[in-house]
């Protein structure tokens, strides 16, 4: 006897909100600056996303538990960016690694970055 096949709860899109800016679905296994990216939210990636900068640096206002844990290069690469709190993510390397309950993921980009990335592309 064949089970019928339910969807996983991790297959459900997970949304991820850029406070001030907009919110945009991603799926599990997504990071949040592949997220940003693949929906037009302009968040800076200088090194391409290999934690080799911090210019991809958000905070995350909700969903943290959520997110892949820091990996020590990445708290090395923060070390270097401006304006780092307890709440400080490279975008590039946190993952969203399951459903949050509510099911959203929020994150600020900081505003020195979005200047920084509006004057670029302006
Ligand atoms: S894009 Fe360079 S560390 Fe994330």
């Amino acid at each position: 006897m064949s089970q019928a096949r339910q969807p996983s709860p991790d297959a459900a899109p997970v949304v991820v909100r850029f406070a001030g800016i907009r919110d945009v679905e991603a799926k599990v296994g997504t990071s949040i600056l592949e997220a940003a990216l693949a929906n037009g939210v302009e968040l800076d990636h200088a090194c391409g996303g290999v934690c080799a900068c911090s210019t991809c640096h958000v905070k995350v206002l909700a969903g943290a538990e959520v997110l892949s844990e820091m990996s020590d290069d990445e708290a090395d690469q923060l070390d270097e960016a401006r304006d780092v709190g307890l709440d400080s993510r490279l975008g590039c390397q946190a993952r969203i690694l399951r459903v949050p309950q509510g099911g959203r993921v929020e994150v600020a980009i900081p505003r020195w970055n979005v200047n920084l990335v509006r004057e670029a592309h302006d």
